[in-house]
């Protein structure tokens, strides 16, 4: 359910928009970082605040892949899946994501602690194959490295 905090933060963030659908992007992520996703409950209403129709904000969300419309785990694995890190081991890295964490992409493991998401380039292409957990981007990735990282989000 949306909350007062919600409502606060995406009226304050409004303001700085010409309009209040302009800010569209802005309040679902204000949504999920309040609620870790974006429920169809809350994004109904963050839609009513901003003058739109859910199906419209729903559009916007679904261009994003960084908006979960999806329960998530506590970590959320975003693995680049474009050429640059297809040329550089991309394949090496998800086989070793997939056997370590018991899931494939699009899944959250059976405890909640991870999910993992196929993404599209990361803007780190220098650093392939690389993928973020939660705010922080993790390049030049071999299979090696995985558990150590893994290990680092408890
Ligand atoms: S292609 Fe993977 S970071 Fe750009």
């Amino acid at each position: 359910m949306i909350t007062e905090r919600d409502k606060r933060e995406i009226g304050e963030i409004c303001c700085c928009f010409p309009t209040r659908r302009a800010a569209a992007l802005e309040a679902l992520q204000i949504i999920q970082k309040n609620h870790s996703w974006v429920s169809d409950e809350n994004l109904k209403a963050a839609a009513g605040l901003l003058g739109m129709t859910p199906d419209e904000l729903d559009g916007v969300a679904s261009f994003y892949s960084m908006i979960f419309r999806k329960p998530v785990g506590r970590h959320v694995i975003l693995v680049c899946d474009s050429i640059s890190c297809w040329i550089r081991g991309h394949e090496g890295i998800l086989d070793q994501l997939v056997t370590r964490l018991g899931i494939r992409p699009g899944e959250t493991d059976a405890v909640g602690r991870f999910t993992l998401l196929p993404t599209s380039c990361l803007g780190a292409c220098d650093h392939a194959p690389a993928m973020m957990v939660d705010d922080d981007l993790h390049g030049d990735l071999t299979p090696e490295r995985i558990e150590a990282i893994l290990a680092s989000y408890p």
